[in-house]
């Protein structure tokens, strides 16, 4: 069903594998509750369920020091005490599921799955650097004044790439049926032919999209709006369009310039075709919100997740004292996730609604996991940012490590993905007992954060609901206290409500490469995953695979565990790819047109919006430096100008620090070059996000690629 990403970031050494941990709030298979707290470590310490931290058990502390994640039932709040009784003496999953069972409709079988995941950290630590024997591999990617989380799980001995199970549609044999292994072959040879045809006599000079959304401009109207420069007022800053033409030669080829470039008429969208748009909806929120049991819940009342298969999740799940999550193990396949009871990587599951075919990328909500996030959720058209409504769960997400809760960071980070449509999903309105005013609250104080976001009121959906029991999920709820105040829609009709993403299908191809694959079964085919950010391709396509520049041909693609024989921009897909040694194809690559290569650049010129921080930035400052599927040890050499973000210009000229929420031109040298392109000509390309000792402390863009 899902399908795991691996995103190469392994876990923390120091994170501890911590096999008695369980939510106390979890049933035994009996259906009483664990007799020992699991959660208290030793007296005068409470152990945080989730990072297993000793913090101290101060009366006041609502969530852990150092991963905030929230206390199950804070003491001395009795409303939470009370919220948790009403889940832990309810074995409410099974019932609901077993009631679910008889009314749905069969799933689809799974797939049987015999594919193995490709590359180690060394290849991780390999990317981008040529292959060459004498080469010293460089076992610490990140030199950091200190070692921020995200350095450890960078450098973490487990290997997490191993555990996982990979949910990964299998590619048609070519042996299984010979008339459309023939077929294939067919189309391939004469796809290949008219794919060179093409390409050298492509001298006409095609007009390029400018087609992503629209910017935003977000209208602040409380306190918090008016001290922060809004992220929409960044957004809107105009970027100089420096379109550089390549001329350069790629492993020896001629490339051709960008202005030349003119879609074939099969890359276009067929007006014709009766399919679904596509809609990739990001599921991001705070740890434990509720994001995969939610994502899992929607599957299975949608029939993708058979009553089989849900039976056997929730009775593996009660085995392990872990009834509460059998939702969640829809989506958290792997066994660590599991024992832990957390998402540590993006799983991608499919659904359709009336409007799109969807699918759901269910990131992790752990503060060490945001650069797993960051790489899934990159790729996100909309997205459902889930809140957890229980009292002190809400707050901790806000609040969490001095005011950067995974709520705000998550948040802050998809409106800098692009997305500017979201869906609020305050879920466990069970724990509140559906109180009015506790949503109320919640959309106050989040919604003026959002703002500051950069999402307008109107392209922001609020809807109570409860994951667990099944309110205003598919339906109209059906619990009373629910239905007294809230009479707008469920969350399927407000997916429905999304307007349709703006693909930019008429660029030259570019679709960089989250995960690479190598069949087990057919011995040489490699198969890459992601999504096409531009243009298409097709059985039989010739792409070039950066950054080593390579040609490989496109052998087969599967989309939602179905072959299919074109893919266009937005499509998430798996591409079987012939013709390529497999230790030269990498996740944070990139495919692209053969004449059209992707720029590999280490020199930038970013424009930034700078974070809550607490330490401000100055030049020399170290930074992990992400974008799309690539993660690089950066560091600021330049800090240009200041810039007024109402205005777009500079305010002053090369400051001394960056401090939070400004605007500025900076320059960064990254320690290896990346695939990357600037902003203004391939936006999903172009979208940078600066982390620091596990923060995410700026959003920007590329604004000029100084080197190549
Ligand atoms: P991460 O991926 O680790 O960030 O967590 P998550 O947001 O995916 O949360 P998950 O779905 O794993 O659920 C965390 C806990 O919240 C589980 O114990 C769920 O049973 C519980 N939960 C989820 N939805 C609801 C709900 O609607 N009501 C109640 N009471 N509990 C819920
Ligand atoms: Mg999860």
């Amino acid at each position: 069903m899902p399908r795991k990403v691996n995103y190469r970031i392994d876990y923390a050494e120091d994170y501890d594998y911590h096999d008695d941990y369980d939510y106390d709030h979890d049933l035994e298979s009996n259906g009483e509750a664990p007799k020992e707290d699991q959660s208290v470590s030793k007296p005068g310490y409470w152990r945080c369920a989730i990072c297993t931290y000793d913090n101290d058990n101060d009366d006041n502390l609502t969530s852990c020091d150092i991963c905030g994640a929230v206390r199950i039932a804070p003491v001395g709040n009795s409303f939470e005490v009370k919220a948790v009784d009403d889940i832990c003496k309810d074995p409410g999953v099974s019932v609901l599921a077993k009631s679910l069972f008889a009314s749905l409709p069969r799933g689809k079988p799974k797939m049987a799955i015999t594919m193995q995941r490709q590359g180690k950290f060394s290849d991780f630590q390999n990317a981008f650097n040529i292959p060459d024997s004498r080469q010293h591999i460089n076992i610490a990617p990140f030199k950091f004044d200190r070692a921020s989380p995200d350095d450890m799980v960078s450098a973490g001995k487990k290997s997490y790439g191993k555990d996982i199970k990979a949910k990964v549609p299998q590619f048609p044999p070519s042996k299984t049926s010979p008339v459309i292994a023939e077929k294939g072959k067919m189309k391939a040879v004469s796809n290949a032919k008219k794919y060179e045809a093409s390409s050298s006599t492509s001298n006409k000079v095609g007009r390029l999209n400018s087609n992503d959304r629209s910017p935003i401009s977000g209208s602040g109207v409380v306190e918090e709006d008016k001290i922060q420069a809004t992220t929409s007022d960044f957004l809107n800053l105009k970027l100089k369009p420096s379109i550089y033409n390549q001329k350069n030669d790629v492993n020896g080829r001629k490339t051709a310039s960008f202005d030349e470039y003119k879609p074939e008429p099969w890359m276009l969208p067929d007006q014709k075709e009766q399919t679904l748009p596509l809609l990739n909806l990001a599921i991001v929120g705070h740890v434990d919100s509720g994001k995969s049991t939610l994502s899992g819940r929607l599957l299975h009342l949608l029939g993708r997740i058979s009553p089989k298969e849900m039976h056997k999740y929730e009775k593996e799940s009660k085995q392990m004292g872990k009834g509460s999550f059998a939702y969640a193990w829809a989506l958290d396949e792997s066994s660590e996730e599991r024992e832990r009871g957390i998402t540590m990587t993006v799983a991608i599951a499919h659904f359709e609604t009336k409007k799109y075919h969807v699918v759901v990328l269910d990131s992790p909500g752990h503060k060490d996991f945001v650069p797993n996030m960051i790489s899934g959720a990159t790729q996100a058209d909309a997205a459902i940012l889930v809140v957890d409504a229980a009292l002190g769960s809400f707050e901790a997400g806000m609040d969490g490590y001095g005011g950067g809760g995974q709520t705000k960071e998550h948040a802050q980070l998809v409106r800098s993905f692009g997305v500017d449509q979201i869906i609020v999903a305050v879920n466990k309105m069970d724990a509140v007992h559906y109180s009015e005013e506790r949503f109320n609250f919640i959309r106050v104080r989040l919604g003026s954060f959002l703002r500051t976001c950069g999402f307008k009121e109107s392209s922001i959906v609020w809807i109570p609901l409860s994951a667990m029991e099944n309110q205003n999920l598919i339906t109209t709820a059906s619990e009373l206290r629910l239905l007294t105040w809230y009479k707008g829609s469920n969350l399927l009709e407000a997916i429905d409500s999304f307007l349709p993403p703006v693909r930019e299908t008429s660029k030259p191809l570019r679709m960089p490469i989250c995960d690479v694959m190598k069949s087990l079964l057919s011995l040489g085919q490699i198969a890459v995953s992601g999504k096409l950010e531009a243009g298409a391709i097709r059985n039989g396509s010739k792409v070039l695979v950066m950054p080593y520049g390579h040609i490989a041909t496109v052998k087969c693609i599967v989309r939602d565990s179905r072959a299919c024989s074109i893919a266009r921009a937005g499509d998430n897909v798996d591409v079987g790819l012939q013709g390529i040694d497999a230790s030269i194809v990498m996740a944070k690559g990139v495919l692209c047109h053969p004449e059209y290569p992707v720029a590999v650049a280490a020199s930038l010129e970013l424009k930034v919006l700078i974070l809550d921080i607490t330490m401000p930035i100055l030049v020399g400052s170290q930074v992990e430096f992400h974008v799309h599927h690539a993660k690089e040890a950066a560091r600021v050499v330049k800090i240009l100008s200041l810039i007024d973000p109402k205005t777009g210009k500079v305010s002053k000229k090369a400051p001394r620090c960056l401090t939070a929420r400004q605007s500025a031109m900076i320059e960064v040298n990254l320690e290896r070059a990346v695939c990357i392109e600037e902003f203004s000509k391939y936006r999903a390309l172009g979208r940078v996000y600066l982390r620091a000792n596990g923060k995410t402390i700026a959003v920007g863009v590329v604004t000029r690629i100084i080197h190549q």
